[in-house]
């Protein structure tokens, strides 16, 4: 029975590490080609060799998602490839917390920069083709905090909350073209994720709270593949999931 993966192509921004990363190998594994964004191009090019030699199919894309004409390239050369996009998974993102009051204003704009433009660029990109093709997934990840707000994570939260009411608006507005919708919010995954923290002492707390409590980043990759894997009538619009040990 088909697993509605094999044969997929799968564009990951953010695929040189962490959830982008372990969701690359296991769409791989099932059968999906794969498209690898993300800017450290050693990184996504080493991936896109090691899952070829595995026997999968996947091309690595130097891209800096904070740039529209870089994820339309990104897009563009998974379509010329591949032929077709048949899911955009707009995962890049950083998460540097600290309060509001020590002013970070170039981490607020960067995380503004990646993780709601980023997101809005990813379906520039995709949303075109998938309209022609009468078929398509996209998938964004928003997070706990796009649901739960706590100090020293307004402006992450903030952009969290964006990207569920980016998807929200998207699923509805998709409908004629038979395109499906999937928001993802992880709780706490064991990633590179607290590095893009830039205060010390944050990054610090930020540091043993996942030491405690993160889980491995193969359970977001199984949200991505329980989504793609349904039925196509079925469309699996939110997933939120956590480390059983995390209360927040
Ligand atoms: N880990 C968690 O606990 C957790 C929880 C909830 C939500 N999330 C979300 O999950 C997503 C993935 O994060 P992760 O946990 O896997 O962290 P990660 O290991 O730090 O991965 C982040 C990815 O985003 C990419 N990225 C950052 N800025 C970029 C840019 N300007 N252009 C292109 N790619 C960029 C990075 O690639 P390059 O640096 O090579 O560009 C990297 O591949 C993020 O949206 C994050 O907010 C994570």
């Amino acid at each position: 029975m088909s697993n509605n993966i094999e044969g997929k192509v799968v564009v990951i921004t953010g695929a040189s590490s962490g959830l982008g990363e372990a969701t690359a190998r296991l769409l791989s594994e099932e059968g999906a080609t794969v498209v690898l964004g993300a800017r450290r191009a050693n990184r996504i090019q080493s991936l896109a060799d090691e899952l070829t030699r595995s026997g999968g199919k996947a091309l690595a894309v130097a891209t800096d998602v904070t740039h529209c004409d870089q994820v339309k390239r990104l897009v563009d050369a998974a379509v010329q490839k591949y032929g077709r996009i048949d899911v955009m998974i707009n995962n890049a993102g950083l998460m540097p917390h600290s309060p509001l009051e020590r002013l970070k204003i170039d981490d607020w704009n960067q995380t503004i920069d990646v993780n709601i433009k980023g997101v809005l660029y990813g379906i520039a990109a995709a949303l075109p083709y998938m309209k022609q093709q009468k078929a398509g997934h996209i998938i964004n990840v928003s997070s706990v905090a796009g649901h739960k707000v706590r100090p020293g994570s307004a402006v992450y939260a903030a952009t969290k909350h964006a990207v569920r009411a980016l998807s929200e608006g998207l699923r509805q507005e998709v409908k004629p073209y038979n395109i499906r919708t999937t928001v993802i919010s992880p709780g706490a995954v064991a990633t590179e994720l607290p590095n893009s923290v830039t205060e010390p002492d944050v990054a610090e707390n930020i540091r043993k709270f996942y030491e405690e409590f993160a889980i491995s980043s193969d359970s977001f990759a199984r949200a991505v593949a329980f989504a793609m894997s349904q039925p196509e009538e079925v469309d699996v619009n939110e997933i939120l999931f956590r480390p059983t040990r995390q209360e927040l």
